[in-house]
């Protein structure tokens, strides 16, 4: 079977595993500290805070933020779903966006949706590509929302040469197993450049803690939970760190071997102009969807559907209308794409891919 992913491990991130171990410092280590100085300065952001999770990343974010009951929360409903429950966890109301041909959040839609309520865009970076950010910059200018970008799947994705993460108030990331890099487990970071919220939310991962003072450890000073990363999970990222760019590369040439080699009885993704994708996910469209995918298990090779419901669909969110996420969840089909895949399963995925259109 071809899988759809698989994370890379070395040598070095098993070594790193066994030392942690012999040194008992499992948490607050010099591992922590180490990665979200590191990943953010990959990002092109001052500061980093490590989370458990992407999801936890946002969700410190929007609360660091202030966003919460009354305030409204601009995101895309053609998303994992984890995008959007933060801003039900914070109190506020998610005001869902419908999707282009990119996959990406549709800003005229942002446009037309912003209210005075607006508090803040969650503009996610879907795939590895990311948004409009000119746009989407200009827009923030003229109506004061604060941006959080979702570069969940975007690590190291660049729009004019500036890293995801770098734009808006905060960038979040998740280092799932399947993401482009890994904490071998669930982790996340919230990168940002603006030290207030920087320090909010240093003091939400890890009780409201306050260690810039005295009393720091015994006294909470806002209210805050436990988020933090393991010093395991975060030596195994700064491992992964130092080979991201490399296996970006790697992702591209898979997805110009895809490019290349597939039928065009498929709508393959588009690359907008100014963008380095990352190719978290290569996403092609057809509207056999279903019968290619059911043909390509039985050939021996998995696929996913990323993502089947839109959130706004979800009976955990209030429904309303958005054609085109409405019509892109039946015909999308991820192919597998991640580095350790040889030219040799490429190329057999596109002859099995072929062959089916023949
Ligand atoms: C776009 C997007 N947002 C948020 C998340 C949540 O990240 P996590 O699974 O680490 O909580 C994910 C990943 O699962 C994602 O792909």
């Amino acid at each position: 079977m071809i899988q759809l992913s698989i994370p890379t491990i070395t040598d070095e991130m098993k070594e790193k595993v066994l030392e942690i171990l012999d040194s008992r410092r499992f948490i607050k280590g010099p591992n922590v500290e180490a990665f979200e100085k590191e990943f953010s300065r990959y990002c092109g952001a001052g500061y980093g805070v490590s989370a458990n999770s992407g999801t936890s990343a946002i969700f410190m974010a929007l609360k660091a933020l202030g966003v919460g009951a009354k305030d409204e929360v601009i995101v895309p409903s053609h998303t994992f779903i984890a995008s959007a429950t933060p801003i039900l966890m914070v109190g506020a109301k998610p005001v869902f966006v419908d999707t282009g041909n990119d996959y990406l959040m549709d800003v005229n839609d942002v446009e037309r949706k912003t209210t005075s309520r607006t508090k803040a865009v969650i503009c996610v970076h879907l795939y590895g590509q990311m948004c409009d950010m000119d746009r989407l910059m200009q827009l923030k200018e003229k109506s004061g929302f604060a941006l959080i970008e979702d570069c969940c799947q975007a690590h190291g994705a660049e729009y004019n040469g500036r890293r995801a993460g770098s734009f808006g108030e905060a960038g979040c990331f998740s280092f799932f197993p399947s993401k482009n890099m890994t904490v071998a487990g669930d982790g996340g970071m919230a990168v940002t450049s603006d030290e207030k919220l920087y320090k909010i939310m240093k003091m939400l991962h890890d009780h409201g803690r306050d260690y810039s003072t005295k009393e720091g450890k015994y006294k909470s000073t806002i209210l805050g939970y436990n988020f933090r990363m393991s010093e395991i999970s975060a030596a195994i990222g700064m491992c992964q760190l130092k080979l991201l760019d490399e296996w970006s590369q790697r992702r591209r040439e898979i997805a110009a071997q895809y490019n290349e080699m597939l039928t065009d009885d498929l709508v393959k993704p588009v690359v907008a102009k100014n963008r380095k994708h990352v190719y978290h996910l290569y996403v092609v469209r057809t509207e056999r969807r279903n019968e290619l995918q059911k043909f390509l298990h039985e050939n021996g090779i998995e696929t996913g559907i990323h993502y089947p419901i839109p959130i706004h669909k979800q009976p955990v969110f209030e429904d309303c209308k958005l054609p085109n996420t409405e019509n892109l969840c039946n015909e999308i089909l991820s192919l597998p794409i991640y580095p350790l895949l040889g030219d040799e399963q490429v190329k057999q995925i596109c002859n099995r891919i072929n062959e089916f259109f023949e």
